[in-house]
This record gives C-alpha cells, structure tokens and sequence, in this order.
C-alpha cells in the first residue's frame, strides 16, 4: 500500500503524519510550490500541525513531497483534500476537479480513492467518478474502490484530533466501503462505515449545518438579551447544567473559517436545485453576517457615550483569526468589521500573537504587539474579537479606556468593559 494525498493542508497534514505513523509510505502532493517548499525544510504549512511531528514523520523516510504528477503512479490509495470554496456564493469545485485529474491520470485496477473535503451530496458517486471513468475508463466500484470521507478536524482543539475522532466512510459498494474502512482502521481509533457517499457527504454537511444554526441563534439572542438587560453567557451557563438535551453555543462577532461560513452553502445550493429553499440555513446566514455591523453599531454607541465620534477615533481589535487558538484567518468576521470601521472613518489597528500580519482590502493595518499602558496610551476603545488563551486580558481591561467584549471571555466586568 502507498497513499497519495493530495492537498496539504488543515486536513491533509494529519493525514499524512497519521499514515507515515501507521507505517505507510506516503508522498503528499500539493500545486503549491511555496507549500512544498516550506514543507521539505520540515516546517509545518499550517499553525494545528507541529514542525516536530512533520520532522518525524521525514526522518522515517517514508514521506516524500512533490508538485509532479507523474508521482502519483505508484500510489494504491489516492486520499483528497483540496479546498472547496464557494465563488460568487456558488460551490467552487474546481481544485477537485483539477485534483480527480491528476488521480485519474495515475489510477489502476484495484485502487482506492477517498475524497475528504466537504462537499454538497452526490460528488463523488457523480463528478468524481464521472470524471475518472471519463480519463481513466475505469468504472467506481468496478474496477476501483471508491469513498468519501469527511475529515471533521476541529483546529484548535486539544482534546480531539485527527486520531481521536471517528471517521465516517461511505463507499459507492460494500467492497469500496470496507476497502475504504480498512485503510482508515489503520490510521484512527474509530471507523463508522455508512451505506452510501452521499450518507456520508450529508453528514458532514448536517454536523457543520448544525453549528451554524445554533451559533445563529445564540448571536440573535445576544441581541436581544442586551435590550432586556439579560446576561446570555450566565443563560447560558445555567442551561448547560441540563445534562441532557441541550448543548451550548456560544454569541461572537461572527463567524468564520473555511468551514462554518461555507459548508451549509454547498447544501442550500443542492436543495435550491430541488427548486426548494433550505430556509434554516439562509436565516442563519443572514443573522451570522449581520453580527460584524452588529458589533460596528455597538461600537458607535459605546463612543457616543463618552461624546466621541467613531470617524477618527482609535480602534483595536484584539484577535482577529476566526477562532481562539489558531492563525488561521480565512473568512474571520474581523474583515468586515474592520471594514466597517474604516470606512467610517476609524484608524484601526490589531493584536493577535497568532497572526504575521493583518491586511484589509490590500491595505495592511498596523500591529499592536503588546496590550502595556503605553501601546494602548492612543486607543478610544479596544474590541475583544477572539480571546486566544495567550491574550494578555488583564493588561486589556487595566489599559484600554473602553472595551468592547464580543465573546464574553471577560467574567469580572468593570464599568468600561462591555458585553456584545
Ligand atoms: N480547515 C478545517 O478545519 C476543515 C475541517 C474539515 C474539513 N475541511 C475541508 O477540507 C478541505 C480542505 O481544507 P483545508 O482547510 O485543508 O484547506 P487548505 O487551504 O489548508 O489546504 C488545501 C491545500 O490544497 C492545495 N491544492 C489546491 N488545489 C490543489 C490541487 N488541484 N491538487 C493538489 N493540491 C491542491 C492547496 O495548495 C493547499 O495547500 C475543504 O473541503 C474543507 O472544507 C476543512
């Protein structure tokens, strides 16, 4: 067995250490020369993945890097995780279709093919293995295993990770499934097999679907409970105490990453082909993306209050990746926020010790390195965007003449520091 991965990022990084772990030669395949180039010197592409780990897995001479298709032939198993964006709202597939070519180019009897990005119900049983019969003429099923196999990796989390959590498979035949479910076996505690891709595709998409809804309707609670003079984090609280029957999701300025903001369109989408909407999705779309306004219009009030105006006044946001603990800044609400700020005639400026640097419609904002008196001796208001465990919150709330917390990370709230 020799596996391929094909895209190597978020998702196909652990993938391939978990297979050179199992002991399995692996190559990783990326189009991007930068990526690869980082990746050979040992350093990891991405914050979630350890440069020691990815050290170790090349000091076994089982990992190779390339850019070159032709070093796809030798591959047995062909794992994919390439990104699936939407383009003007739409899914965009065509880093997998580019990806399914190279496969099918390098694709023999007997092989097995994993598709791992989310995607809408119904691409791998129909564009993939449409795709490869069309190079290859080799039939899905027939002469080839073929599965989807959603990674749910939750970057950031310490608790689960790529091991830890079970993998769904779901191949196009019973055979394709158990080939699909033996080669992951060798690489997660836990497999749970399904009877079809488009079971497992939908499962994805229901779990992300699912965080999305709930995350909507905390968010437009929070607008709310301010108006009734409510503390939605203590409600919060209290109904987490239920041990069952309920989970908590939390309000925030947003949401973000390459998952949340993105997957439950590649669901409407399929549902909107049916000629039906997906009704819980776009309300929940349209309260998320009303939250960074939302936080914009706080803001305003907050300065008003201390008779200043928002055009000229000094705004930090502190955090700007989508979520706490990671660098990852893929459709982080802090865009259009900061957006906002700006065009309203803010100078804004930004903290996290996740992120290099912070660049808004090709304009790059200045970097706050520390929340010391004297680095936030100009600012009018600071905004707690996402709370990483490193952020310096008692230096915050000591020296920022008003602060606006976004994610209720600030329990002992003085009079200056206020909840979304
Ligand atoms: N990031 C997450 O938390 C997460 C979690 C679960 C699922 N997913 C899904 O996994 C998929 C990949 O996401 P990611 O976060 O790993 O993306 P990423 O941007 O971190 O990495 C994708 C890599 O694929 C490469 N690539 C693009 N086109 C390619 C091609 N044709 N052939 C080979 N490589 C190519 C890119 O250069 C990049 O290095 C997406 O469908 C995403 O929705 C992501």
């Amino acid at each position: 067995m020799k596996v391929a991965v094909l895209g190597l990022g978020y998702v196909g990084l652990p993938v391939v250490l978990a297979a050179v772990e199992a002991g399995l030669p692996v190559v990783g395949f990326d189009v991007s020369a930068e990526r690869l180039a980082t990746l050979e010197l040992g350093r990891s592409a991405v914050d979630t993945v350890a440069d020691d780990s990815l050290r170790r897995a090349i000091d076994t001479g089982r990992l190779t890097f390339t850019n070159d298709p032709a070093d796809l032939a030798d591959a047995t198993v062909y794992v994919i995780c390439v990104p699936t964006p939407l383009r003007d709202k739409l899914p965009d597939l065509s880093m997998v279709r580019s990806a399914v070519g190279f496969v099918a180019h390098a694709l023999r009897l007997g092989d097995l093919v994993s598709l791992e990005s989310t995607t809408y119900p119904g691409t791998t049983d129909g564009l993939v293995a449409e795709q490869i019969e069309q190079i290859s003429s080799l039939v899905a099923g027939r002469d080839y295993h073929l599965v989807f196999s959603p990674e749910r990796i939750d970057p950031g989390n310490h608790d689960f990770g790529f091991g830890n959590t079970p993998k769904i498979v779901g191949g196009v035949t019973e055979k394709c499934t158990e080939t699909g479910a033996a080669f992951y076996r060798r690489l997660v505690e836990r497999v749970v097999t399904v009877s079809s891709p488009r079971v497992a595709e939908t499962a994805k998409l229901l779990e992300n679907t699912f965080r999305h809804v709930n995350i909507a309707l905390a968010n437009e609670m929070a607008v709310f409970c301010r108006e009734l003079g409510i503390d939605l984090h203590e409600a919060i609280r209290a109904a987490a105490t239920k041990p069952f029957g309920f989970m908590p999701f939390y309000p925030g300025p947003g949401v973000g990453g390459h998952c949340i903001p993105i997957d439950p369109a590649y669901f409407s989408w399929r549902v909107r082909q049916l000629g039906l909407s997906f009704r819980f999705v776009e309300l929940a779309t349209e309260i998320n993306d009303r939250m960074p306004p939302y936080v914009a219009s706080r803001v305003v009030e907050m300065l008003n209050a201390v008779r200043k105006p928002l055009n000229g006044a000094s705004v930090i946001l502190i955090g700007v990746a989508y979520k706490a603990e990671i660098g990852d800044l893929r459709e982080s609400p802090a865009f259009p926020l900061a957006r906002r700020l700006l065009l309203a005639g803010a100078r804004v400026c930004w903290h996290d010790p996740h992120i290099p640097e912070f660049t808004v419609d090709g304009q790059p904002l200045p970097e706050v390195k520390s929340l010391d008196a004297d680095s936030l001796s100009g600012v009018d208001l600071a905004i707690l965007h996402t709370p990483h465990s490193c952020i310096d919150l008692d230096g915050l709330v000591r020296n920022a003449p008003l602060v606006l917390d976004t994610r209720g990370a600030i329990k002992a709230r003085p009079s200056h520091v206020h909840a979304l």
